[in-house]
This record gives structure tokens, sequence and C-alpha cells, in this order.
């Protein structure tokens, strides 16, 4: 990625530089995945509706967020990844050398045209770093939850079963006074209801994780002095 940036004063003499690479890259992801854990939950937990608009009292779950248990699974599964991917090859290179193994001209520095994966290119660019990570983990949790993917599917199974439990009592009591017709015709309709209201659901995790995190300077999601810190302990 090329970047055009007036040249600010330089953080670290570029003999004390060094690419993030390995352990480096490792602890760094796992770090922002660490303290994401709790916005992420939080996030879920705010999801209430998920309960309370869709499912009868009586058959619905005490803690909205196990609902979202599959999600859970598979952010488990997917964010590691998912997230030094986003960090490094994609902003933060290991190197900044061009193709021919050749550093440019004043490289490397924290202000070198190509962003290196240097730690103090990482304090440097450190509000891009925070953005990344949000969008990383937000763009990871859409995908998660969009309507036709496995943890979505899972999701909507669950919240059926729980639905068609509920109603399934006051069915009983109806039947004795509603024909079968009209019975059928209200269940149908309650479905797609449910449909409709759980891919609002799910589209409101972004804002929501958005609002759990500070909003757009995203403050509660940047903890910069300790993160600066943590980074800077790598040569
Ligand atoms: C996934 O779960 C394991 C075991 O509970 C845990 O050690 C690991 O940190 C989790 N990974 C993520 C990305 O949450
Ligand atoms: C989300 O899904 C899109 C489309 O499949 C994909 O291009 C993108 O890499 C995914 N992002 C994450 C963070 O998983
Ligand atoms: C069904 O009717 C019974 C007896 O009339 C009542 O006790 C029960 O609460 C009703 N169930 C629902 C879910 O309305
Ligand atoms: C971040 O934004 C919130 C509200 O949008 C504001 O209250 C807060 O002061 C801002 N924090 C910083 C550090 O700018």
């Amino acid at each position: 990625m090329q970047l055009i940036l007036p040249v600010l004063s330089l953080l670290l003499a570029p003999v004390a530089v060094t690419a993030c690479e390995g352990e480096c890259i490792v602890d760094i992801t796992n770090e922002y995945l660490y303290r994401y854990e709790n916005i992420l939950l939080t996030t879920l937990q705010k999801a209430t509706q998920i309960s309370e608009q869709l499912i009868p009292a009586a058959s619905r779950r005490e803690n909205s967020i196990v609902y979202f248990a599959p999600v859970l699974q598979a952010y488990n599964l997917t964010a590691y990844n998912s997230l030094e991917k986003a960090i490094f090859p994609s902003y933060f290179h290991g190197k900044c050398q061009d193709a021919n193994g050749v550093n440019p001209p004043g490289c490397p520095n924290p202000d070198c045209p190509k962003v290196c994966g240097t730690p103090g290119s990482m304090v440097h660019f450190y509000p891009t770093l925070v953005r990344i990570v949000f969008d990383g983990t937000t763009d990871l949790l859409a995908n998660l939850t969009a309507p036709g993917s496995k943890p979505y599917n899972q999701i909507q199974q669950t919240v059926m079963a729980d639905v068609n439990k509920g109603q399934k009592k006051r069915m009983e009591n109806l039947s004795r006074i509603m024909p079968l017709r009209i019975r059928a015709a209200t269940q149908a309709s309650s479905t797609h209801n449910i449909q409709q209201g759980l891919k609002k659901i799910m589209k409101e995790l972004r804002p929501t994780m958005l609002e759990t995190c500070g909003g757009s300077n995203l403050s509660f999601c940047s903890w910069e002095q300790p993160m600066k810190e943590f980074i800077l302990q790598y040569p």
C-alpha cells in the first residue's frame, strides 16, 4: 500500500527498526482478540430483542446470549486468522522491501512511503490500527450473522423451535375456537415475521458494537496507552 504522507518526526532511528514478525504478530493479534472478548459479549448481550421481541415469554431463554452460541463458536474458530490477515499482510507489511528485496529510500522508518510492519510504524499509525481491528471484527461478525450463513441458520432454528414451543400451548387453547385454516395462516405469517425480525437484529450488531466501542472515535476500543506499550516491547 502506498501512502503519501508529510514527513513527520521519526519515532525510531532506522538502525533500531525491525519488522514485526513471528511472535510479535501472534502476540499483538491475540492481545486485541483478548481485549475484544468483552466488547463482543456486551454487543451480543445488548441484542436482547432476539428473545424479547421474537419469543413468547413462556419459552424464552433467560439470557439472550444463549441464542448466539453458534456465532461465538464460529468466531472462536475464525477470529485469529481473520484478524491477523486484516492487520498484517493487509496493511502492516512484515518488511518494507520492494519486490526486488530493496528498501525504498529512507526506509525502514515509521514514515516510509510503504507502511512497514515495524512496531514503531504500528504505534505511529495507531489510529489506523484501531480502525483496522474494529472493522475486521465487525466484518467478521457481519459475515457470521449474515442470513444464510451456518451460524445464522442455526440461530434461526433455535429461535423457531422456542417460538413454536410457546405457540403450541397457545394454539392448543385456541384450537377449540379457531378453524384449522386460520391457525395455519397465523403460523406461516409468524414464521415470516420471525425471519424478518432476526435479519433486522443481525443488521443492528455492527452499530451496536460501534456504540459499545464508544462511538465513531472508538475510544473504548483503542486501549492506546497499554497497547502502545505492548507493541513497543518488540524490537
Ligand atoms: C477459543 O477458545 C479457546 C478455548 O476456550 C481459547 O483458548 C481461545 O482463546 C479462543 N479463541 C478466540 C479467538 O476467542
Ligand atoms: C466477509 O465475507 C466477504 C464475502 O464473502 C469476504 O470477501 C470477506 O473477506 C469476509 N470478511 C471477513 C472478515 O471474514
Ligand atoms: C391454555 O389454557 C389453560 C386452561 O384454560 C390455561 O391454564 C393456560 O395458561 C393456557 N395456556 C396458554 C399458553 O395460554
Ligand atoms: C468520543 O466520542 C464521544 C461521543 O461521540 C465523546 O463523548 C468523547 O468525548 C469522545 N472522546 C474522545 C477521546 O474524543
